[in-house]
């Protein structure tokens, strides 16, 4: 079981996101950057990464070859992402750009794979629901979305999930007035944005979520 609601108090020292994220997921995050990349970076396929923060996805999808962008509306994170050090073989832009912006900025079919870390968890139910329809204009016919973040564990699980995360983001909101919260029902949001072939591994209890979908190849 795991809460990431502190999440928002590590984004407001940004040069400290890592060693915390590290801190929060007890060890375990490193492992989920390298699955959404193992998923999703071939060599020369370019990478969209939403909310890329200090840029570790984007960096293991380089590390892959691919040609990444990443884009985050925190430009604090982002001057930490710029500091680390792009492996050969792939590339990283990064870009200050919110999630609201994504459609003006960027042709329809523009990337063969969109990729979101721990983001969707900081976006109202209406952001998520906009991210995802725009990640899909944005993806080339049979592109692949990978969604990796906090969702509400079933039955008794969720009940503890809850007892454990209120008194965290009571703390959370008073230290930074916002807060994050687990994405509900993420596979039938992902599904009704229109993508296909969705399959959904639940890690860390049922409290963290990986997604992979498809955008079909007839859209
Ligand atoms: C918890 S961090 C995750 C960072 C990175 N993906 C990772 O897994 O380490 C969430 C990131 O989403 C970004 N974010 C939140 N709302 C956003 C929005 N509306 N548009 C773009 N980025 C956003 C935050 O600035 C933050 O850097």
């Amino acid at each position: 079981m795991s809460s990431f609601v502190w999440m928002k108090v590590l984004e407001s020292t940004p040069e400290r996101y890592d060693r915390g994220i590290r801190w929060l997921s007890r060890g375990r995050i490193d492992e989920v950057y390298e699955e959404i990349a193992r998923r999703t970076a071939v060599p020369g396929r370019r990478v969209l990464d939403i909310g890329c923060g200090t840029g570790a996805v984007s960096l293991a999808c380089a590390r892959r070859g691919a040609q990444v962008l990443g884009i985050d509306i925190d430009a604090g994170m982002l001057e930490v992402a710029r500091t680390k050090q792009v492996p050969p073989g792939g590339s990283v832009e990064w870009r200050e750009l919110g999630v609201a912006e994504l459609l003006d900025a960027f042709a329809e079919n523009a990337f063969g794979a969109v990729v979101s870390c721990l983001a969707m968890s900081e976006l109202s139910p209406d952001e998520q629901t906009y991210a995802l329809s725009a990640a899909r204009r944005l993806l080339e016919p049979g592109g692949v979305l990978v969604l990796a973040d906090e969702v509400m564990p079933t039955g008794v699980g969720g009940l503890l999930h809850r007892a454990i995360s209120f008194p965290l983001t009571a703390a959370t909101y008073v230290m930074t007035q916002t807060t994050t919260r687990p994405v509900r029902d993420i596979a039938a949001r992902v599904r009704a944005a229109g993508f296909v072939n969705i399959r959904e591994e639940r890690r860390w209890g049922g409290s963290f979520s990986i997604i992979e979908a498809t955008k079909g190849t007839g859209a």
